[in-house]
């Protein structure tokens, strides 16, 4: 193996293999109703009809100015689609909705306190939020068109409201996870320059009503540090006119939303026309460097691709009540709670807390109550729902016709607990892979047109073509049973357009690996590079394994290793740290720490939860490690460099392979039987 071999570890490689499965069909039911039945809609989004078959989807919308340019190139990768056209969001998700459905509910809220009210917002009361709104963010923020604003809120109603007023004004929104650190908030509020910070005073999380405003004080503090101010911070209130948090506002900088919006009763201010290839949000995520990756998503490109996806694989229709549990403040959320379902009229479901709170029955008495025929999670979800009570979905009497999984690979046996017990052997399951950077599904089924596989994918959907390459840009054939990286031949609405203020990153993260003239503006020439593993079958479905980098999929979230690994760093003691992923029977993967201490200091169980500690200020709980190992040294090549492949074997108890060739193999057996113990 060569050095840069040793080094490396990917998810792939630990990732569980399973056979080959038997396929399932829809139901004849399910066909009979739903939104795509033709087969024929992969021979028109073939690559002979690109680009212009995603007229479709951009025809799914209503635009102030037609496009003449379905795909302008001449930026290349930085792919600009629908140019000349004019469209605005907000005005595609609520107004236009207005003559037909203004009495139906756009979103249902859930609060987790059980005993607490629903919330049904109406597309008309949606409307009339919004607008007041987004005067209030124009005239009291003073924040306007390409203004980027940073988010940082929970799943409450007040936050798809606020995205969709600042899609009205083309304000660009960036909405942090709630659950990311005030630290990790106030990096990306520094990384996209934003001046205004909109979060809230507290939320549920497993009963608890948790302070949220702390957060603010500390990400205004550390978006200081870094060079940006802020200059207001806008608090929605939990419960109006009650102030939930024990942070004290600051006066001159702190407002309360709903003391301001008072002054903006009845308001209302036109949509704004952006041009299609206008950033609509920056949603951050984590690569292989410790910074965050800002991805900037188009206005009419992305909105089309949403819209169209969700109506073809979602098969959601207006009368149908669509509740993705995922949190808004992941992309999942962004495409597939507000965008794209609001752009269909359809009702989409919130639930403001834990699946599993206050018991295993939680989930099903909303989706019987509420009765939902759409449901989408993710696996890890699943595996919890499962554990907590396998036998809970059958004591509730509601009736899915569709379901979704995304995020992580699903194991077969999960898959069938999923469609047997969860969707009463009579759901279509879709297996939807892709990313923060794509906007929408890249792999899954079209459900009445393609039979479900546990544990694949699917084919491309609808004009994304997969290919798979081994690492020197060769074809691997389907059906072959061999493994590398996956990627797309071609652009799509709703890729993203650039990382935020680092398009170098953004090309050679992407689109290097395997570009074939980086001065070409051919788009067959910049196959997009997505950073996972994954097999084809023959039937041409694609099976994903995991990433190929140093990103940890935890729970369905995206962890950068890099990012534990500085987070460890802050401790004084720490000399060297090193993050490898371990495989969870729950969440899919975790990460285990390795670090080595500085001379003169020794190991202990305080100095072990010190490092926790430091993980959870610079990201936020969802990162914690399973273990930290405190080593006398760490495996390295004789280069120095750590090796990581070596600790995440012994974290997995895998095989550790051939360590001769080490600088220290010594070291390997010392660490394995502190890890392992002596067997
Ligand atoms: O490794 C893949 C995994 O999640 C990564 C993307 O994470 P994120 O940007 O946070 O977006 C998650 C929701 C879209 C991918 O690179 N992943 C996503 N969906 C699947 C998946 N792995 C297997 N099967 C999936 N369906």
């Amino acid at each position: 193996m060569s050095e840069k071999e040793l080094e490396q570890v990917s998810e792939a490689e630990i990732a569980v293999h399973w056979q080959e499965e038997e396929v399932l069909y829809p139901s004849a039911q399910f066909i009979a109703q739903a939104n795509m039945t033709d087969a024929d809609i992969y021979e028109r989004f073939s690559l002979e009809n690109f680009p212009q078959c995603f007229k479709e989807y951009a025809d799914l919308l209503s635009w102030y100015q037609y496009w003449q340019t379905t795909l302008d190139t001449s930026d290349a990768p930085s792919w600009k689609w629908f140019v000349g056209g004019k469209i605005n969001a907000c005005y595609n998700c609520v107004d236009r909705h207005l003559p037909k459905y203004k009495n139906k509910a756009a979103i249902l809220y859930v609060p987790e306190p059980e005993h607490e009210p629903h919330l049904a917002l109406t597309y008309q009361e949606l409307y009339v939020r919004v607008n007041e709104l987004a005067v209030l963010l124009r005239d009291f923020a003073g924040l306007k068109a390409g203004d980027r604003v940073t988010l940082h809120m929970p799943m409450v109603p007040e936050l798809p409201i606020t995205m969709l007023a600042c899609a009205r004004l083309g304000i660009i929104h960036s909405e942090v996870y709630g659950g990311f650190s005030g630290t990790a908030c106030g990096e990306r509020i520094a990384d996209s320059g934003s001046r205004v910070l909109i979060t809230i005073d507290g939320y549920y999380r497993s009963g608890k009503l948790l302070d949220h405003k702390e957060n603010a004080d500390i990400a205004v503090k550390v978006a200081e540090e870094q060079g940006q101010t802020v200059e207001k911070v806008l608090v929605w209130r939990r419960y109006p006119g009650k102030y939930v948090s024990d942070t004290p506002m600051l006066e001159g900088r702190d407002h309360f939303m709903d003391v301001v919006l008072g002054d903006y009763v009845g308001k209302r201010i036109d949509p704004l026309p952006m041009r299609a290839e206008d950033p609509l949000f920056i949603m951050y995520t984590s690569g292989t460097t410790g910074k965050p990756k800002g991805c900037l998503h188009s206005t009419g490109g992305y909105l089309a691709y949403v819209t169209g996806t969700s109506k073809y694989v979602q098969d959601i229709h207006p009368e149908d009540v669509y509740w993705c549990m995922a949190d808004i403040g992941w992309i999942t959320g962004h495409s597939y709670i507000v965008y794209g379902p609001l752009a269909l009229a359809a009702t989409s479901v919130m639930y403001e807390g834990v699946p599993t709170y206050p018991d295993a029955g939680r989930a099903w008495r909303i989706a019987e109550r509420l009765d939902v025929n759409i449901f989408h999670t993710a696996p890890t979800t699943i595996r919890m729902l499962r554990k907590a009570g396998p036998d809970e979905p059958q004591k509730y009497s509601y009736q899915f016709k569709h379901m979704t999984t995304v995020g992580e690979p699903i194991e077969p046996a999960v898959w069938r607990w999923y469609y047997d017990v969860v969707g009463k052997g009579r759901a279509v399951i879709v297996d939807t892979w892709w990313q923060t950077e794509n906007g929408g599904f890249l792999c899954s089924t079209l459900p009445a047109l393609k039979p479900m596989k546990p544990g694949s994918a699917g084919p491309g959907v609808p004009g994304i073509h997969p290919v798979i390459y081994d690492e020197d840009g060769n074809e691997i054939d389907p059906g072959i049973g061999k493994a590398g990286n996956i990627c797309i031949r071609n652009p799509w609405p709703g890729a993203f357009q650039t990382i935020w203020g680092d398009r170098e990153r953004f090309i050679s993260t992407y689109y290097e690996k395997y570009c074939k003239d980086k001065k070409s503006t051919d788009w067959r020439d910049w196959p997009y590079f997505a950073g996972d593993a994954a097999v084809q079958a023959e039937d041409g479905y694609f099976r994903i394994l995991g990433r190929v980098d140093d990103v940890i999929n935890v729970a369905g979230h995206r962890l950068g290793t890099k990012e534990l690994e500085s987070a460890c760093l802050t401790v004084l003691e720490v000399a060297e740290a090193s993050v490898v992923p371990l495989a969870d029977e729950l969440k899919g993967r975790v990460p285990d720490i390795y670090v080595s201490l500085k001379p003169g200091y020794e190991p202990s169980r305080e100095l072990q939860g010190k490092i926790v500690e430091a993980i959870e200020v610079s990201i936020g709980k969802i990162a914690r490690p399973k273990h930290v190992y405190i080593v006398p040294d760490m495996p390295k090549t004789r280069s120095g460099k750590i090796m990581r492949r070596v600790l995440a074997a012994i974290s997995n108890r895998s095989d550790i392979g051939d360590v001769t060739t080490l600088a220290n193999a010594e070291v390997v057996e010392e660490v394995r039987r502190m890890v392992q113990g002596d067997g």
